[in-house]
């Protein structure tokens, strides 16, 4: 496998270096309303129309838009896109220690805050990355996250912009060691009905509705139980997952560019969905992450959650917006809500129909995540 990959890595680069996609080509492409697809790791990204893209989205084709990224990526150092860790000299982790302060911490997160954040963020019409509802979607985390923030020292909660109408968010609690790696907690704010992404109902509860309110939960708990890490830690709601890990993948070739150090990345992408008469699990996403980073999750969900861990089958190429750190050499971790390889993943995702009261929707199940959440970051960081 990895033997493979390495091959295809070379075949790669020979193809991109005998025929390089041009500034003016991109230039003139996205004039005409092209966008340019990665569709899987060592093959030259492809231009597609809007309707090809849509296309392959309801076919559950999964890629990466590079149009705005692809030039900024091509003068950063190329990183193996990492399937496993095969970087033993990457860091270790800790071993999780602080059993009590996280568990008080633990026990202050509210499902009744998760419930009405979420019922808000699931009644705006959609929170398509284009649409107004999804700017208003973006301005409402904005607005919640900030006023958490407020009078906590040295605390911001900024707004990422992007070329499209919603914004990403990034709130940043400093270490006392200012200049240490970051460790990462992403979710992503949009959300995406396939039959009309623009004007179409997506309530979006559990993708990723749930990952979203488990991250503003967590920074409350976090900021209210005095919380001063030594490394710094930042909280991150992606714009633009569902059309391509937009907001994340501009976020990752930022710092990238501009040389921040990221320690570890947890994604949280659908987290209150168990499919009813399974038996709940955290799934641990297996590709596109850093093995040594999953074992620390694991020792975590161990010592921290309710829930016993299994790792899931390969959730393949440009899954989640963990993908995009992972693209840019950065250790990435992915407890999900399901056993996908079991077929036991939420069929409602992506219609009118992914809301708080469809069956299999359990607060119970999404708290554990926020747990596992909030046990990483303060493991991590402290
Ligand atoms: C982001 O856009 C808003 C207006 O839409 C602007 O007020 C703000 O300054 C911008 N932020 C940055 C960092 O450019
Ligand atoms: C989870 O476990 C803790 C103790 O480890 C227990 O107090 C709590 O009731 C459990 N919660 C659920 C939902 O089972
Ligand atoms: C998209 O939204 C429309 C109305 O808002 C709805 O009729 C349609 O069923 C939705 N599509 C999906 C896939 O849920
Ligand atoms: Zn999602």
């Amino acid at each position: 496998m990895k033997f493979f990959s390495v091959g295809l890595l070379l075949l790669a680069a020979l193809i991109a270096h005998a025929i390089p996609i041009t500034h003016d080509e991109i230039t003139s492409k996205t004039a005409e309303g092209l966008r340019l697809l990665s569709l899987e790791d060592g093959t030259e990204p492809e231009w597609v129309t809007e309707d090809q893209k849509l296309e392959f989205m309801r076919a559950g084709k999964q890629f990466f838009d590079v149009t705005e990224v692809w030039e900024d990526q091509q003068t950063l150092p190329k990183e193996k896109a990492v399937q496993v860790n095969c970087k033993p000299w990457l860091p270790k982790y800790p071993s999780p220690s602080h059993q009590t302060a996280v568990n008080a911490l633990i026990r202050t997160l509210s499902i009744s805050n998760m419930k009405s954040l979420l019922q808000q963020l699931s009644s705006f019409n959609n929170r398509y990355y284009r649409s107004t509802t999804g700017r208003q979607a973006s301005q409402y985390i904005l607005d919640t996250v900030s006023s958490i923030a407020s009078g906590q020292s040295g605390v911001t909660v900024q707004p990422f912009n992007h070329s499209w109408t919603q914004f990403s968010i990034i709130a940043k609690i400093p270490g006392s060691q200012s200049q240490s790696p970051v460790t990462i907690l992403g979710a992503h704010m949009d959300s995406i009905n396939l039959s009309n992404p623009t004007n179409g109902r997506a309530p979006g509860a559990d993708d990723d509705g749930s990952g979203s309110v488990n991250l503003i939960e967590v920074f409350r708990a976090l900021m209210e139980g005095n919380f001063k890490p030594s490394t710094p830690v930042e909280f991150h709601w992606y714009s633009g997952e569902e059309a391509g890990l937009l907001g994340s993948q501009a976020i990752a070739t930022s710092y990238k560019r501009n040389g921040v150090n990221v320690k570890a990345m947890m994604q949280l992408d659908m987290t209150a969905y168990f499919k009813p008469d399974t038996t709940e699990v955290v799934a641990l996403q297996s590709d596109y992450v850093d093995s040594g980073l999953n074992t620390f999750t694991g020792k975590l969900i161990d010592l921290y959650s309710n829930l016993s861990w299994e790792l899931d089958s390969p959730c393949g190429y440009a899954c989640s917006d963990h993908a995009s750190w992972n693209q840019q050499g950065y250790p990435t971790t992915l407890p999900f809500e399901a056993l996908t390889g079991e077929g036991n993943d939420n069929p409602r995702i992506h219609t009118t129909s992914d809301t708080l009261t469809q069956s299999g929707f359990s607060w119970s199940h999404s708290l554990e995540f926020a747990k596992i959440a909030l046990a990483f970051v303060y493991e991590m960081a402290i």
